[in-house]
């Protein structure tokens, strides 16, 4: 039986890339790529291609639909999952790679649940990646937390509302998956006075990296799914 793997790729940039991470995708028989929409390049293979070779390893695009619609992921993640072990148990190890950080936000966790229920034998082992949050607060040279103070991190999905009790309870809030409410978003930093506060950060860690800190150019802005922002 061989290792599966869930291996943390960073932002998009391969030089964020741990060392442990390279190792194992350089050695992975299996390479599985989680993508959203089949006409969109994976991300997390992007960063990873220089580390491997695709003659000798097997790379797997798999696709997990963009929903949040639980029937139709489950079938995604199941058929993932079964992939996974039958590579496994046929003795060749499997790293599924995953952007940031596997545990945090990702599709990994629905597979390792999986994994965990319906292949208890499997070795599993994952390797940390810096997370999108990480590598926006390093570019933009804003401290996140210090001292005393809180940081929350809300998925923008969650709602306005929960986006405006955050505001007033911690001193660092951190919008990850913001373009699907992002002018109610605006709209709310601008009714609460944060507009010298907050950092928009598109595509972190890659050639198409966009950080704004204007208020009005990230008013005018139409953000990707890659976007987050930071409010002091
Ligand atoms: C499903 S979460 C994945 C988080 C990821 N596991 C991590 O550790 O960063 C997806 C959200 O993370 C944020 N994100 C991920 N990669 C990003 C990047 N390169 N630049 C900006 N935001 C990013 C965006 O808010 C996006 O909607």
């Amino acid at each position: 039986m061989a290792t599966v793997y869930a291996v943390g790729v960073g932002p998009g940039d391969p030089e964020l890339l741990t060392r442990k991470a390279e190792r194992i995708l350089r050695n992975a028989d299996v390479i599985l790529a989680p993508v959203s929409n089949p006409s969109e390049a994976s991300v997390a293979l992007s960063t990873i291609r220089e580390f491997i070779d695709e003659i000798r390893q097997e790379v797997i695009v798999h696709q997990f639909p963009m929903t949040a619609d639980r029937s139709r992921l489950l079938p995604a993640w199941q058929e993932a999952a079964a992939l996974i072990a039958a590579h496994a148990e046929a003795g060749r190890s499997v790293a599924f790679i995953t952007i940031g950080d596997p545990l945090f936000y990702s599709t990994f966790i629905y597979l390792l649940r999986i994994l965990r229920e319906q292949w208890p034998q499997l070795p599993i082992e994952i390797i940390p990646g810096i997370s999108s949050i990480n590598a926006a607060a390093s570019e933009a040279s804003l401290p996140l937390v210090e001292g005393d103070e809180r940081m929350i991190v809300i998925p923008a999905t969650a709602g306005i509302e929960v986006i405006k009790d955050a505001l007033e309870t911690c001193e660092t809030v951190v919008l990850l998956k913001v373009k699907p409410l992002f002018s109610a978003i605006v709209e709310l930093l601008r009714a609460q006075g944060r507009e010298q506060r907050t950092v928009f950060v598109e595509r972190v860690g890659s050639p198409r990296q966009k950080l704004l800190t204007d208020f009005e150019e990230i008013a005018a802005h139409s953000p990707d799914y890659l976007s987050l922002m930071i409010i002091k």
